[in-house]
């Protein structure tokens, strides 16, 4: 059973790429399979696992064209380079993605667009990790109704707590009106400076305050999380020994361990599965053009268009 995780907060800076980058790698270096998502326009989930300098966003499916025409999570999938066994698998953003909330406007439930075409490919994952824009809207909510949990980065600093219950509430009107099931995998404290009574307040402050799941591992500050997406790589690969690296293997062995999943390192052969990147399962590179992606584009306005009309005569 693959579990999908939302990473999400609509406050910037807090994390949650870095979470999406460095969790997923460190899932992937535990052998476990992991698809990421990347639905935040600014592509740093992308970049940071090295990916964009392989896409042309008018040759290769990206997350916007997931979202916007009926291309399928497959035709989008980019594969990483890293020595993973199974490989680490992305599905990468533009920036046309900003784009996208505009244009799904008069779709028929577009709130469920991430979700349905998730649903299909979902058990072939253990984990798909969805990193999420630093706003509540269609992106964001897509995010949460297809996911089972969400991880929740708080930064450990003054303003932590500021827009907190808005998510909170924003969880909960996703689980009355979208998905009744989802949880809070867990909230994470990061950028964690241990020499400050700051981070030690927030800490205590959230932890008393919130009454939702709280994760032990901790992210402190460390300078190597944040040079690492200038290289294209993941902290365990840039620095597997910095404290960075250290607290988010701790983050995805507690997940591993909550999710009763003992690590599969012993049990996993080199495998004939680790494709190069742009390749496809069948090997065919997944280039788009972009008349092929207008005509998506259009079917699935078409369709929506028809199921008004339909409507509107019964
Ligand atoms: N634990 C950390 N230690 C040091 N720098 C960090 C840490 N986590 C994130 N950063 C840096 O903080 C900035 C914001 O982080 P990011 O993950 O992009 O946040 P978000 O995705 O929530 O906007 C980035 O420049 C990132 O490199
Ligand atoms: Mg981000």
């Amino acid at each position: 059973m693959g579990k999908i995780i939302a990473i999400a907060n609509q406050k910037g800076g807090v994390g949650k790429t870095t979470t999406t980058i460095n969790l997923s790698a460190a899932l992937a270096k535990l052998n476990t399979k992991v698809l990421v998502v990347d639905c935040d326009p600014q592509g740093n989930t992308t970049s940071g696992l090295g990916i964009k300098s392989k896409i042309k966003d008018d040759e290769n499916y990206t997350s916007y064209d997931l979202m916007t025409t009926d291309a399928s999570v497959e035709d989008c999938i980019q594969y990483t380079e890293y020595d993973f066994n199974p490989q680490l698998e992305v599905i990468p953003s533009s920036v046309n993605l900003s784009a996208a909330e505009a244009e799904l406007n008069n779709i028929d439930g577009r709130n469920f667009i991430l979700r349905n075409k998730l649903q299909g490919i979902k058990d072939q994952y253990d984990y798909i990790l969805i990193d999420c824009p630093p706003s509540l809207t269609v992106l964001t909510i897509n995010a949460l109704t297809a996911a089972d949990s969400v991880i929740v980065p708080i930064q450990c600093e003054f303003y932590a707590l500021e827009g907190l219950t808005q998510l909170m509430q924003t969880i909960n009107l996703t689980r009355l009106r979208l998905n009744s099931t989802l949880k809070v995998e867990g909230i994470l404290f990061t950028m964690y400076d241990s020499r400050t009574n700051l981070s030690q307040d927030v800490v205590s402050n959230v932890k008393e305050g919130i009454n939702e799941n709280i994760f032990n591992a901790i992210i402190p500050r460390n300078v190597k999380l944040a040079e690492a997406p200038s290289y294209g790589k993941p902290i365990c690969i840039y620095d597997a020994k910095s404290s960075g690296a250290v607290a988010y293997n701790e983050l995805a062995l507690e997940i591993l361990k909550n999710d009763k999943i003992v690590s599969k390192k012993k049990d996993v052969q080199k495998s004939t599965s680790s494709r190069p990147a742009g390749k496809s399962r069948t090997g065919v590179k997944s280039v788009g053009t972009s008349g092929k992606r207008a005509a998506r584009k259009n079917t699935l306005i078409e369709k929506s268009k028809e199921r008004n009309k339909s409507k509107e005569n019964n």
